[in-house]
């Protein structure tokens, strides 16, 4: 463990974590929008692992203007007692749970970076969720800002949000080095979500045709074949994509490129998206 006391400082104002930052030299941050779980855990890990000098600092903030359904927004989850427990318990330093109007304080319309091509063209989240990337590039510059990191972690399940703010952080020059972590799963091979504790038992059982359509795209050689295993074992659920993409531009895949696979389904009230690296070599 680094050399910082296992206690959590919990901010809810800027002036508050401005005191708390002034005696921080360098600091690793792990955005979230709190109902944290085992995968966050697991992203605070990965952030002493990258950095173990480094204090880490979880953001937690429900960011409005990345929901494109209002209804997703009201009930996503707010636990953050809970969640600061858990950040305590995974040797986190400080929470910074700022109000909207410390993170927006020109309102929610105002600081969009220009999007980077990631964020708009492939055709996947960008598509069935409008507005969803103008939202998250705007949070994450507008936290960065907020926290001054040196590093940030990001975890592979919103693989396209990673590539996005990889982009981003290029583009702008941002100066963040950008951590991914790998999805941690239930045993079963559900992949954690907060939005996982909405899906019944009977959706449950659905939803695991995603891992398991992940797992049969990878012993296929082509990506035709790989698209069209992915269609029949997700048959009969509500899917928006499932498709075999280059993974860092989420375009068409190239001989010779890493490949992920990418699927996003609507189970019960609950969307699910989830991914996997394909290399068709290892077939
Ligand atoms: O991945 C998330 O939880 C959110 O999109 C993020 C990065 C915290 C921005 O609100």
């Amino acid at each position: 463990m680094a050399g910082y006391a296992p206690v959590v400082e919990v901010c809810s104002t800027m002036s508050a974590y401005d005191r708390w930052r002034l005696g921080v030299e360098r600091c690793v941050v792990v955005p979230t929008m709190g109902a944290l779980h085992r995968g966050h855990a697991s992203l605070m890990e990965a952030a002493r692992r990258a950095r173990p000098e480094w204090p880490i600092v979880v953001t937690v903030f429900v960011n409005p203007t990345q929901f494109s359904e209002a209804a997703d927004f009201e009930r996503y989850p707010k636990t953050l007692d809970a969640d600061a427990a858990l950040c305590r318990d995974a040797g986190a330093a400080c929470v910074l749970a700022p109000s909207a109007a410390e993170v927006y304080p020109r309102g929610p319309l105002a600081g969009v970076p220009p999007l980077p091509a990631v964020a708009t063209r492939p055709g996947l989240e960008d598509r069935f969720r409008p507005g969803h990337f103008a939202g998250v590039c705007q949070v994450v510059r507008r936290l960065f800002e907020m926290t001054r990191p040196h590093a940030a972690i990001f975890g592979e399940k919103d693989w396209q949000q990673l590539q996005v703010i990889r982009a981003m952080v290029r583009e702008l020059d941002l100066g963040v080095e950008i951590v991914a972590s790998p999805t941690v799963r239930e045993a079963d091979g559900l992949a954690m979500s907060s939005r996982n504790r909405f899906l019944t038992a009977e959706d449950r059982t659905h939803g695991l045709a995603l891992s398991r359509a992940l797992r049969e795209a990878s012993q296929e050689r082509t990506v035709a074949r790989a698209e069209e295993r992915m269609a029949v074992v997700l048959s009969g659920l509500d899917v928006e994509y499932a498709v075999i993409r280059d993974a860092e531009s989420l375009e068409a895949w190239r001989e010779g490129r890493p490949g992920r696979a990418l699927i996003a389904a609507r189970v019960g009230s609950v969307r699910l998206i989830d991914n996997a690296a394909w290399h068709p070599r290892d077939a």
